[in-house]
This record gives structure tokens, sequence and C-alpha cells, in this order.
């Protein structure tokens, strides 16, 4: 079967942030939407073969930390490397920062974080869709966004 979810690309990429029991991780995501204005609820999607599905689901919390086109490299590293093996705070150099609503891991580097309570985990085919109540969000500056097209090839806009 073609990959007919490409139909709707090119996405926006951003950096999802979870922590359980002290330990944060970060996960770079395509699949994110907003899902309702009242409540305001967002949706990602993930594969429950993420090491952030279980820290997710643990946590009862996640950040969408949107990337500018300067965050490529950490981008990148937080796509294809897991949080099992790697802290990608550390290696990618990111600056954790605290939610000041519910605690979640934050990134600083990001134009705009939205702090989200977990309320939902939906079974979604081969992904689960877990859905975040926007608790705050953190606007820090305007910048341009990145776009996965396919695989690597991103664009900024
Ligand atoms: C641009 C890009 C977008 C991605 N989008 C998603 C996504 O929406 N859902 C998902 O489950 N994995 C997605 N991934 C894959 C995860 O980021 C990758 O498997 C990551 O290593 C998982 O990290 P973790 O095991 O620490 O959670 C994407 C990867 C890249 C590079």
């Amino acid at each position: 079967m073609e990959k007919l979810y490409r139909l709707l690309y090119p996405m926006r990429i951003v950096l999802v942030t979870s922590r359980a029991k002290g330990k944060d991780n970060i996960m770079t995501a395509a699949w994110c939407f907003p899902l309702s204005m009242d409540p305001p609820l967002f949706g990602v999607s993930l594969s429950d073969s993420r090491h952030s599905f279980s820290v997710m689901e643990e946590g009862k919390c996640f950040g969408i930390n949107l990337v500018a086109p300067e965050m490529r490299e950490a981008a990148l590293l937080c796509g294809t490397k897991s949080g099992r093996e790697v802290d990608k705070f550390a290696e990618s150099g990111l600056t954790k920062e605290e939610g000041e609503k519910i605690g979640c891991a934050l990134i600083g580097e990001s134009p705009v974080s939205i702090e989200c309570r977990l309320v939902d985990t939906i079974k979604t085919g081969d992904h689960y869709l877990l859905v975040g109540e926007a608790v705050n969000v953190k606007k820090r500056k305007e910048s341009k966004g990145l776009y996965q097209k396919a695989g690597t090839d991103w664009i900024e806009v």
C-alpha cells in the first residue's frame, strides 16, 4: 500500500517533551495537530514502540515545542535516537525549562511551547493518539517553522 499519509505533507515538525520519575525525554513528531478549541485539545500520534509513549503515559503530561529552523540538528537527533539509550537533553544541548502549570519539561530555544495535561490515549491502528489539554502556552519569539516534506527533506515556512 502507498504511504497515503504523505498526501497531507508537508507537516510541521515539533519536539514533544515528556517527564516521568524525574527523567525527561524529547521526541521529534510531525503528526501533531489541534483537536478542539474549547477545551483546547491537541493530539500527537505515536507508535507505542517510542520510549516517549511510556513516559507520557506514566507522567500524564507532555510539551509541544515548535521547532525553529536553527533547531534542525537537534530535531534530527531527537527523531533518530531513543531516550531509552541517550539523554537527549544532554546530547542535543537544548535547554530544559520547567513548565509553569504542571511541571512538564519544555525547551527554552523553542519559539512557542504548549504545556499539556494528558487526558486520553486512543488506539488508532498502528499508532496511539495521545490527547493533551493545553494548560499553559509560553511564547518566546516570532520564528519560521520547519516542515517535513519526506524523510529528512525539511523546508522552512
Ligand atoms: C521529522 C520526524 C517526524 C517524526 N514524527 C513522528 C510522529 O509523528 N510519531 C511517531 O511516533 N514518531 C515520529 N518520528 C520518529 C521518532 O521521533 C523517533 O522514533 C524517535 O527516535 C523516538 O524517540 P523515543 O524512543 O525517545 O521516544 C519522527 C521522526 C522524524 C525525524
